[in-house]
């Protein structure tokens, strides 16, 4: 047990994390997804819970079991996730945006499963854009809400990773951005992470490696050192 485990340093605050993958329907059997597992948006709701915070969790198509003692809401697509979101995150003090949206979605979803045509030798798929879920929070009055948005990144060298962050932290009007390097094998379902956190000033606030609960509770210290004591 950490000591800011001890003293319980988010007691009295509400934290709302969204984790998991977005899947978007094309038909009633397939959708488009993503690999994200969930494992470190759940261990950041688990942390923020041992360290007293009342916890909603937004969770969507997670592929491991969801933590003890939270608020779980449950979503699939991209729109579902947005609306629970935006409803759990008024009057939050903190919302972490872990979740991997889709950006698009199927333009339309078939009724009946799509079939193949003998004689088609492919198939195009129509997409649509999905909102942007953390800069719609960003950009919309969010006084005494700490924002922090996720960046997945396939970048390999480590000044343009954090160009990247920082760029999308301006982007979406995030207080602050956790910059995680991705590829087939790295980051998703992976248990252990190594995150770099980018402040309000574009510079790197903290950097964390090791279990995804112990980045969690990294990205937590951070969270805590920002949150107003005032407005508590
Ligand atoms: N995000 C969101 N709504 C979307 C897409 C992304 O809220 N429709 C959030 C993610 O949850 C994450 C952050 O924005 O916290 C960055 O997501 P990412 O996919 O890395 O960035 P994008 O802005 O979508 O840019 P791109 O995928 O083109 O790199
Ligand atoms: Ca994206």
């Amino acid at each position: 047990v950490s000591a800011a485990r001890a003293t319980g340093d988010l007691a009295g605050r509400r934290v709302v994390v969204s984790a998991g993958g977005t899947r978007e329907p094309l038909d009633p059997v397939r959708f488009l997804g993503n690999r994200s597992s969930g494992k470190q948006g759940i261990a950041i709701a688990e942390a923020a819970r041992a360290r007293g915070a009342e916890v909603t969790l937004v969770a969507a198509n997670l592929e491991v079991p969801r933590p003890e003692g939270c608020d779980v809401r449950e979503v699939s697509t991209a729109l579902e996730l947005q609306r629970e979101l935006v409803d759990a995150a008024a009057g939050a003090d903190v919302v972490v945006m872990a979740a991997a949206v889709a950006d698009y979605r199927p333009a339309a979803v078939s009724e009946q499963k799509i079939k193949k045509d003998a004689s088609d030798s492919g198939l195009t798929l129509e997409l649509v854009r999905n909102p942007d879920i953390l800069a719609g929070l960003g950009a919309a009055p969010h006084d005494g809400t700490l924002l922090v948005g996720f960046a997945a990144e396939t970048e390999s060298d480590e000044e343009r990773l954090l160009e990247l962050g920082r760029g999308k932290r301006r982007a979406k009007g995030a207080d602050l951005l956790v910059v995680n390097r991705v590829g087939w094998s790295e980051g998703f379902a992976a248990d252990d992470n190594r995150v770099v956190v980018i402040g309000p000033d574009d510079a790197v606030v903290t950097q964390a490696h090791g279990s995804k609960a112990s980045v969690a509770d990294a990205i937590l210290d951070v969270v805590v050192s920002k949150l107003n004591p005032a407005a508590h």
